[in-house]
């Protein structure tokens, strides 16, 4: 049996980037999967948050999740704090997983900048919430982006080191799952940095509030080299920020990079960029349409993170029972 379990972290504003290197993979994988899908709202507080924001943040990304086509009847969609077994295993795994092993992490590097003695305890255990949230559920495969793969092993790890404890494979090894090529969308004014909502130039991003004109704004804005492009891929090695272009482009439509080039191989950006912008509008704008129809409803947002939550603790509460009963807790948790 394959069970998806993927997380998202509820920052307003999402941008194409996360649409296209999770959200669409996401929808994909629901004609296939049981899948789990969750707003990580404990995750967020690692670094200070805003609660009016947090919780705004919240709705605003489990619309988006909703407008791109996640059915919160056959998936499960809830936010993390909502079912209490996540930190409940948390501080389990906190009491598997070694200093070591976190300290290999490179998120929490990054993350923690300089200034690491003023870092969260929260930020640096970050990981091994991620891991419950996985096992909690015993879920075996998870679409991650790359930058999650480090996260994901040591999941495996905790896992394993957990099974070896208490001497039964208890937990399955969760595994990537990647549908397609996983997409990873550069800034539209840097194609060696990834997109991202803290650049602060609005024009390196498109996000999933932008009307058509900011759409197409932004694309006839973005950089490129003066070259046309090339009729294969090898001919975009060197040249990121068109690959970027062009990679972005065959991700809304669906296709290769190979099909593209064959299409626009020759042509200049004067052409590309325009095709380029026309798809993108096609595929997010109803997206986003969708998107305010349930902003304008926070009660239904609030509903089906409910109901989903309720279905999430009705899988995770009796495998924490399990690992109670294994770790050797008395009683019952009241969670
Ligand atoms: N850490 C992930 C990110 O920043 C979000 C996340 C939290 C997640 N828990 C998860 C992803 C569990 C996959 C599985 O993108």
């Amino acid at each position: 049996m394959r069970r998806i379990f993927s997380g998202i972290q509820p920052t307003g504003n999402l941008h194409l980037g996360n649409y296209l290197g999770a959200i669409q993979n996401w929808v994909k994988l629901q004609d296939d999967f049981e899948c789990i899908y969750c707003v990580v709202d404990l995750h967020a507080i690692t670094v200070p948050q805003d609660p009016v924001e947090l919780t705004k943040s919240t709705r605003e990304v489990a619309a988006s999740v909703l407008a791109a086509g996640i059915n919160p009847e056959t998936s499960i969609l809830f936010n993390q704090s909502q079912v209490p077994q996540h930190a409940e295993l948390a501080w389990i795994f906190n009491c598997v997983a070694r200093l070591g092993w976190l300290n290999r992490m490179t998120q929490f590097k990054e993350k923690a900048g300089k200034n690491r003695e003023n870092a969260t305890v929260g930020l640096y255990a970050y990981p091994t919430l991620m891991a419950a949230d996985i096992l909690a559920y015993k879920a075996t495969h998870v679409p991650v982006g790359d930058d999650q793969k480090q996260h994901l092993e040591l999941t495996r790890d905790i896992a394993q080191a957990f099974n070896a404890m208490y001497g039964e494979e208890f937990f399955p090894l969760p595994e990537p799952q990647i549908l397609g090529k996983a997409t990873r969308v550069m800034s539209l004014r840097d194609g060696n940095a990834k997109m991202s909502k803290s650049d602060p130039s609005e024009y390196s991003r498109i996000t999933m509030t932008d009307d058509a004109d900011a759409i197409m704004t932004k694309i006839k804005k973005a950089k490129t080299d003066p070259e046309p492009l090339p009729s294969e891929a090898d001919g975009l090695e060197g040249r990121p920020e068109a690959r970027n272009l062009v990679s972005i482009y065959a991700a809304l439509a669906e296709c290769s990079v190979d099909d593209v080039l064959a299409e626009y191989g020759g042509q200049g950006f004067g052409v590309f960029k325009p095709a380029l912008a026309e798809v993108a509008i096609a595929k997010l704008a109803p997206i986003t349409d969708q998107m305010n129809v349930y902003m304008q409803d926070p009660q239904q947002i609030d509903a089906i993170l409910k109901d989903g939550a309720e279905r999430a603790h009705a899988i995770a509460q009796p495998i924490m029972g399990d690992i109670r009963r294994l770790t050797g807790f008395l009683g019952a948790s009241l969670g």
